[in-house]
C-alpha cells in the first residue's frame, strides 16, 4: 500500500506495531498424514516462515501412524506444498530452511509408548522454550480428542494447571455432530486443559474479509447508525459453492450442509454482522457478543421449521459446462441418500436492534458460482416521488460486502440515466480490496496458525459459542426427520438452489439477489 498523505502513513504505522509476540514454540501436528496437514497447515507454516513471522525459535513435528522417517516427511511435505502454496514456484532456499524445523515422530494415538517417544524428541532440544511452550494440532477425528489429551496429560506434556510455558491445544471442526456430542466432548477435553487453552478452529474467522465486518462495522459512524431494524429490511448470508463433495462423499454423509456449513461457518458470520460492539477487542469481549447474538436467534421448533428452513439435494446438472453427477451418484454416498447439499433459513433475533428483521441464510454445493457475500438489503424510501416516470418500486439501496472471491464491499444505490428524461437506474460505489491494497491474500490458515502460537484466542470458538451453535442446528435436524426429500427440494447441478429456497423469501415479498461474477 502506498500512504498517501501523512494520515495514512500512521495509520499502517499503528497496524504494525500491533503485531503480536510470539514466543519459541514447539508444534506437534497430530494426523500429520492427512489431507489438512498437506494441503494447509505446511503450506501456512511455510508463507509464516517466509515472512517472518514465527517465532526466532520454532520447531515443528508431525505424529501419524505410517512409517516414516524425518527425511521422507520432510520430500513428502515440498511435493505437496508445490502444489498448494499461494506463492508459486516455492523458494528452494527457503525451503530447505523451514525443512530444517521439521520432523517425524511415528505412533498410534492411543499408545503411551508413542507419547514417550515424542516427550524424548521433545528434551532432545536444547533450548527449554521449545520443551515447554507447545501447541498441540489435533488434525484427527474429534472422536480421537480426548484420548489425544488424556496421553499428553499422562506422558507430562499437557498441564491444566500452572507449569512452565504454557500449552495449548488447536482443534479442528467438525466439533461433535450435535450439542449432546459437542458437550461431551467439551467435557472430556476440559479435563486436561482449561478452556483458556482449547483453541476451536473455524477457518472462516481467519480471513481477512470476515475480520474486516467487525472494521468495518465500528471503524465508520456512517454505517453503523443505519445498522438496525429502523433502516434495514433484510439481510441475505450466501456461502455458495461451485463444487460437488467428491472425494469426501463418506464425510458429507455423516455431515450434510447443515453441519457442515451453517452450524459453523454461516453462523459466525451472521454473529458478527449482527452483534452488538464488543466493550473492547479482548477474544473476551467480541466472544461474549458472539454468543449473546446466538443466544438471541429465535429458536425454530422441530415442527414448525419446515416454514423456515428449506434443503436441498443436487442431481446430475452441468457446472461451468461441465457434467457433474448428481450427490446420489458421488463416490460413497447412498443411492438414496436423504443428507442436504444446500440450506437456505429465515432466521429472526428478537432482540432490540433486529426485531422484526429476517435474516437470509444459504449455502450450497454445485451451485453457479463459488461466492461468499453478505447483502444488507435497506428499507424502501417512503414514498416514490419517481413513480410516474420509474414505475412504483424503486431498487432497494445494498450494501454488500463481498468476502471471496474478488472481496470488496459495494453500494447500490439509484442514479439519474443521463438525458432529458427522467430515468434511474441502479448504480454501484465499488470498494476492492484489490485495486486499494494490492494482491493481498494470505490463507486462514496463517493468520489463525499465528494467533494460537501468540495465544489470542478472538478468532476462535468458546465453548458456549459452539455449544449455541448446535442448539440452533439440532432443532431444525429433528424436523426433518424420517422426512425423505421431496421434489420441491431437489435441484439441478449448476443452478441456484430448489424451487423451494425461492418460494421461502417470496412468502415475504424478497427474493435472492444471487453473486454476481465480478472481473
Ligand atoms: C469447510 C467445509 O469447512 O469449508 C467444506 O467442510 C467447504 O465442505 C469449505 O467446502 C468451504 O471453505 P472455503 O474457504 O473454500 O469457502
Amino acid at each position: 500500500m502506498n500512504p498517501e498523505s501523512p494520515l495514512d502513513e500512521l495509520m499502517i504505522c499503528r497496524l504494525d506495531s500491533a503485531r503480536k509476540a510470539v514466543e519459541p514454540c514447539t508444534i506437534v501436528i497430530f494426523g500429520a498424514s492427512g489431507d489438512l496437514t498437506a494441503r494447509k497447515l505446511i503450506p501456512a507454516f511455510y508463507h509464516l516462515h517466509l515472512e517472518k513471522q514465527l517465532p526466532a525459535k520454532y520447531r515443528i513435528i508431525g505424529f501419524a501412524r505410517r512409517e516414516k522417517t524425518d527425511e521422507s516427511w520432510r520430500n513428502e511435505l515440498r511435493e505437496a506444498l508445490a502444489q498448494f502454496s499461494r506463492t508459486k514456484p516455492v523458494d528452494d532456499p527457503v525451503w530447505r530452511e523451514f525443512a530444517t524445523n521439521i520432523s517425524y515422530c511415528r505412533g498410534d494415538l492411543t499408545d503411551t509408548a508413542a507419547y514417550d517417544r515424542l516427550r524424548a524428541k521433545l528434551d532432545s532440544f536444547g533450548d527449554a522454550t521449545l520443551r515447554q511452550n507447545l501447541l498441540f494440532y489435533l488434525a484427527t477425528s474429534p472422536s480421537q480428542f480426548g484420548r489425544v489429551a488424556e496421553q499428553l496429560d499422562n506422558a507430562g506434556l499437557l498441564h491444566r494447571e500452572a507449569a512452565a510455558g504454557w500449552q495449548r491445544v488447536v482443534v479442528e471442526k467438525p466439533f461433535g455432530h450435535d450439542l449432546a456430542s459437542a458437550h461431551a466432548l467439551n467435557s472430556e477435553l476440559t479435563r486436561f486443559a482449561h478452556e483458556q487453552q482449547i483453541f476451536r478452529i473455524d477457518h472462516y474467522l481467519g480471513k481477512e474479509t470476515v475480520q474486516n465486518i467487525l472494521m468495518f462495522r465500528f471503524s465508520n459512524s456512517i454505517f453503523e447508525r443505519l445498522w438496525n431494524r429502523e433502516s434495514v429490511d433484510h439481510v441475505q448470508i450466501t456461502v455458495s459453492e461451485k463444487m460437488g463433495v467428491g472425494g469426501r462423499g463418506g464425510y458429507y454423509e455423516e455431515a450434510g450442509a447443515l453441519r457442515d456449513m451453517v452450524q459453523n461457518h454461516l453462523l459466525q458470520v451472521l454473529a458478527l454482522v449482527a452483534m452488538e460492539p464488543p466493550v473492547s477487542l479482548e477474544a473476551e469481549s467480541i466472544r461474549d457478543e458472539k454468543v449473546k447474538l446466538l443466544k438471541s436467534i429465535r429458536q425454530l421448533p422441530p415442527d414448525s421449521s419446515a416454514k423456515q428452513v428449506v434443503r436441498g439435494q443436487y442431481f446430475a446438472g452441468l457446472v461451468d459446462g461441465q457434467p457433474q453427477p448428481g450427490y446420489r451418484q458421488e463416490a460413497k454416498v447412498k443411492p438414496e441418500s436423504n443428507v442436504e447439499t444446500y440450506v437456505a433459513l429465515k432466521l429472526f433475533i428478537d432482540n432490540w436492534r433486529w426485531s422484526g428483521v429476517p435474516f437470509y441464510l444459504r449455502t450450497g454445493k454445485c451451485l453457479p458460482l463459488g461466492a461468499s457475500e453478505v447483502r444488507v438489503q435497506f428499507r424502501p424510501t417512503p414514498h416514490v416521488l419517481f413513480a410516474a416516470a420509474c414505475g412504483p418500486r424503486l431498487d432497494p439501496n445494498a450494501l454488500t460486502l463481498r468476502l471471496q472471491p474478488n472481496e470488496g464491499i459495494y453500494l447500490r444505490f439509484n442514479g439519474k440515466v443521463p438525458g432529458t428524461n427522467i430515468g434511474v437506474r441502479p448504480v454501484r460505489m465499488h470498494f476492492s480490496y484489490d485495486t486499494e491494497f494490492g494482491a493481498y491474500t494470505p490463507e486462514a490458515y496463517e493468520r489463525l496458525l499465528l494467533e494460537a502460537i501468540a495465544g489470542d484466542a478472538t478468532l476462535f470458538i468458546r465453548r458456549d459459542e459452539v455449544e449455541t451453535a448446535w442448539q440452533i442446528v439440532d432443532s431444525i435436524r429433528q424436523g426433518w426427520e424420517g422426512k425423505p426429500l421431496t421434489n420441491r427440494e431437489f435441484y439441478g447441478a449448476g443452478t441456484w438452489g430448489p424451487i423451494a429456497a425461492e418460494e421461502l423469501l417470496a412468502s415475504s415479498g424478497h427474493v435472492w439477489r444471487d453473486p454476481q461474477p465480478i472481473k
